[in-house]
């Protein structure tokens, strides 16, 4: 963004939640390697995602993000990329349906491997290892040696997203999303209340097509519907990988981040003089920032000035993730604070990172209704500020696991032991992720019929 940037200048500002890696010479080799590979997203496709979510931060759309906390390699597999795909297309079509309002797609997937930790160390049983930092780092495994960062990692990373996107790409374009099929999405999903409710909104779609087809409605709009537009995002947290997909854009003669299409900073690695805010201001690519209960309204001020200069409209999203019952000590105060400085964004909700708890069976997990009320109160005090709820961003999976707990089919403390998955954060399911959505689509349409009216 701005002329004197390059891609390696992050390495002169501290630098949190990266690894140590202790072989150099290992570390330089991989990062040559990955800065030979082709990117895995171009430049024109973060340009026309930033455009879209223009659209968004002046209320005209809304952002759907989600996926896995953590993607793993043990995950990984056709059948996990398309169930969260799957999830997806039918949470935006109810969003689109319910509220009539055009949804940008964005899946945390494909790049989405690097976490920050609470803490750097691990204790289990009184042995302390240094902490999983997501699969492109270490190993889950619970060992001395397992835990060691290791940058051959990234070789992996890279080919996994790589290959899940092209999946993704397949399915976006080839035929999969075609909303003529928007019944088939259904298959294989669990029968739920909220099923049987998408499956009524399915059949009101499909009268709505044939009604288009015997009316003869256009070649140029079959086109549309036959394909949908799906982009990827990731916490670029990693900045050895990102520096090193990072490539010129040859339309336009600026940086972009090969990695994935949207990149965010999270809430632990956004200091406005730290390595993380430092890369992500220089690509172009639309940036996403964790917002959680402690950034101060200065800071905030400061970070939109330094990641969007020119106030461009879709570059960046402020992802609020404050827990259920503190949105309001804190949204109304950074939304007056994005208002003094007349600044561009997109609001968007994540009610997942604010609401972890342990259970008493000794899990990670979230309450249903803890995110809920989160997504809840996020809706109410934009509506009442009159400003514009932009997008949700949740932790998600198609498989159907018992991560977090409550929705309509009521996962109990007692079940999470019977199919938790996740590598890192506990995820909605597809039941509970459909319902969201629903829920979503009528705060979406309440918000625009209060607006419609004022
Ligand atoms: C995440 O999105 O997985 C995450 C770690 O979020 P945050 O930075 O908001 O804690
Ligand atoms: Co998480």
């Amino acid at each position: 963004m701005t002329q004197s940037w390059t891609k390696n200048d992050w390495r002169n500002y501290p630098r949190v939640q990266m690894p140590e890696y202790t072989d150099a010479a290992k570390l330089a080799n991989v990062e040559a390697r990955l800065s030979k590979y082709p990117p895995l997203v171009f430049a024109g496709e973060a340009r026309r995602l930033t455009q879209s979510l223009g659209e968004v931060s002046q209320g005209k759309a809304f952002l759907l993000q989600g996926g896995d906390c953590a993607e793993s390699f043990g995950e990984f597999g056709a059948d996990t990329i398309r169930d969260t795909f799957r999830v997806m297309l039918q949470m935006a079509m109810v969003m689109t349906f319910g509220a009539k309002c055009p949804v940008v797609k964005v899946g945390r997937m494909a790049g989405q491997f690097a976490k920050p930790r609470s803490a750097g160390t691990e204790t289990i049983d009184g042995v302390e290892l240094p902490s999983y930092r997501g699969d492109i780092i270490n190993d889950i495994a619970f060992t001395a040696e397992s835990r060691i960062p290791d940058p051959d990692r990234m070789l992996r990373a890279y080919t996994q997203a790589a290959a899940s996107l092209n999946l993704l790409r397949a399915f976006s374009t080839g035929g999969y999303a075609d909303v003529h099929h928007v019944h088939g999405w259904t298959l294989g999903f669990v029968e739920s209340e909220k099923a049987a409710k998408y499956a009524s909104i399915a059949n009101r779609i499909s009268d709505a097509l044939d009604f288009m087809q015997a009316a003869g409605v256009n070649q140029d709009t079959a086109h549309t519907l036959q394909s949908v537009d799906f982009y990827t995002s990731h916490e670029a947290l990693l900045l050895e990988y990102e520096e090193a997909l990072c490539r010129t854009d040859s339309t336009t003669g600026m940086p972009v981040a090969g990695s994935g299409h949207m990149l965010w900073i999270g809430d632990r690695t956004r200091q406005p003089d730290g390595a993380h805010v430092n890369f992500l201001r220089g690509v172009q690519n639309p940036i996403g920032l964790k917002c959680g209960p402690t950034i101060t309204a200065d800071d905030l001020k400061l970070l939109i000035s330094k990641l969007n200069p020119e106030n461009i409209p879709g570059r960046l999203t402020l992802i609020a993730r404050f827990g259920a019952g503190s949105v309001g000590d804190h949204l109304p105060r950074l939304i007056k604070a994005v208002q003094e400085e007349g600044a561009n964004v997109v609001w968007s909700c994540d009610p997942m990172h604010g609401n972890t708890i342990k259970s008493d069976s000794g899990y990670k997990t979230r309450p249903f209704e803890s995110i809920l009320r989160e997504v809840r109160e996020f809706f109410s005090i934009h509506t009442a500020e009159g400003t514009y709820p932009g997008g949700v961003h949740f932790e998600m999976t198609g498989q159907d696991v018992t991560e977090c707990t409550g929705g309509v089919r009521a996962v109990s403390d007692n079940d999470l032991s019977s199919r938790y998955h996740t590598a890192c954060d506990p995820r909605l399911n597809a039941s509970q992720a459909l319902e969201l959505a629903f829920l979503v689509a009528e705060e979406i349409s309440q918000n625009r019929a209060k607006e419609a009216a004022a």
